[in-house]
């Protein structure tokens, strides 16, 4: 038997991060330049249930009978198992490895998650649809990232720039004019863990104040959707430093981001804000397309630990 592979790509929240967790809608697109793989390579000679786990950015290799039953793999593993009503899996070797980088709101650990599950299904013939796929990698989203919102394992499973509400049926964006959007690292970590956990404790201490919060980051995504699909850059330019504005009222921003923020807007993009979680990991600039690589520049020079610049293509619905 060949050995398998699945890949997952990494993803950018556009608009609506933490105010998603509260049911308000956000906007999120898969950034391919950066992936998860998860190889599964048989064990021809191996007896049964002998699983080697691999994944050496993380310095991990072990069995997967010594990995703690609630490591994120082995829940995955599980999930995959209880998915196919299967006890057990056939000897193999799953080997992972990423360049998303970790803790900076790019989703690396859905994009492991999946990936992972992906592999496991084809390898086994039980092939999963993207929808099942999503709902496993959920659960195990719960575990590395306490009360997640979903958007991570929908965008990255689906691979589509989507309009996203907790509860509802996705909305694939159909983008009808490209926009270049300059990521760029801070080089702090951003435990999302830890800054959806402040959120909830803001949001505990005076709800209704933060729920208005919520409320107007929602807005501000919704004004968002025609604008992206338009291309309109001056409309989603504003939008994106009014939901920075909001982001910094949950406390969510950090000087280094805000830095970074100021920094590309100098060199002439249309809008910046923070990305996911906050605190640290990215910020994400519109640019005009003549503009991109001033802005990296500019980014590095400020600070940033690494730059990606990403167009949103033009796509028809497929
Ligand atoms: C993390 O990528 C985005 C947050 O809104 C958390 C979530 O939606 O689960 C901060």
């Amino acid at each position: 038997m060949p050995a398998i592979y699945a890949k997952a790509p990494g993803k950018i929240i556009l608009f609506g991060e933490h105010a998603v967790v509260y049911g308000q809608p956000a906007i999120a697109i898969p950034v391919n330049k950066v992936s998860a793989t998860a190889r599964v390579l048989p064990k021809i000679s191996g007896g049964k249930n002998q699983v080697r786990i691999k994944a050496s950015d993380v310095q991990l290799d072990t069995a997967l009978s010594d990995l703690d039953k609630n490591h994120p793999i082995a829940v995955a593993i599980q999930q995959v198992l209880n998915a196919i009503e299967l006890d057990q899996l056939p000897s193999l070797t799953l080997m992972i490895s990423s360049t998303i980088p970790i803790a900076a709101g790019m989703g690396s650990s859905a994009a492991i998650t999946i990936a992972i599950i992906r592999a496991l299904t084809d390898f086994l013939g039980k092939p999963l649809t993207t929808e099942a796929i999503s709902a496993l990698a959920f659960e195990v989203e719960k575990i590395h990232h306490g009360t997640p919102s979903g958007i991570d394992n929908q965008v990255i499973a689906h691979q589509k720039p989507m309009l996203y509400s907790p509860g509802k049926p996705i909305e694939q964006l159909i983008i009808r004019e490209p926009t270049h959007w300059v990521i760029a690292d801070s080089g702090e970590e951003s435990p999302t863990k830890s800054t959806v956990a402040d959120v909830r404790k803001l949001h505990a201490q005076d709800p209704e104040s933060y729920d208005q919060v919520f409320e107007k980051i929602g807005q501000i995504t919704l004004k968002a959707r025609p604008a992206l699909i338009a291309g309109d850059t001056g409309t989603l330019g504003q939008l994106m430093l009014e939901n920075q504005y909001f982001l910094e009222q949950l406390a969510v921003s950090s000087p280094k981001l805000e830095k970074l923020i100021s920094a590309a807007v100098s060199a002439g993009a249309i809008g910046a804000k923070l990305s996911g979680g906050g605190r640290g990991g990215n910020m994400i600039a519109l640019a005009p397309s003549e503009k991109t690589q001033p802005i990296e520049a500019a980014l590095l020079a400020a600070g940033a630990t690494r730059v990606i610049t990403t167009t949103l293509i033009k796509k028809g619905r497929d």
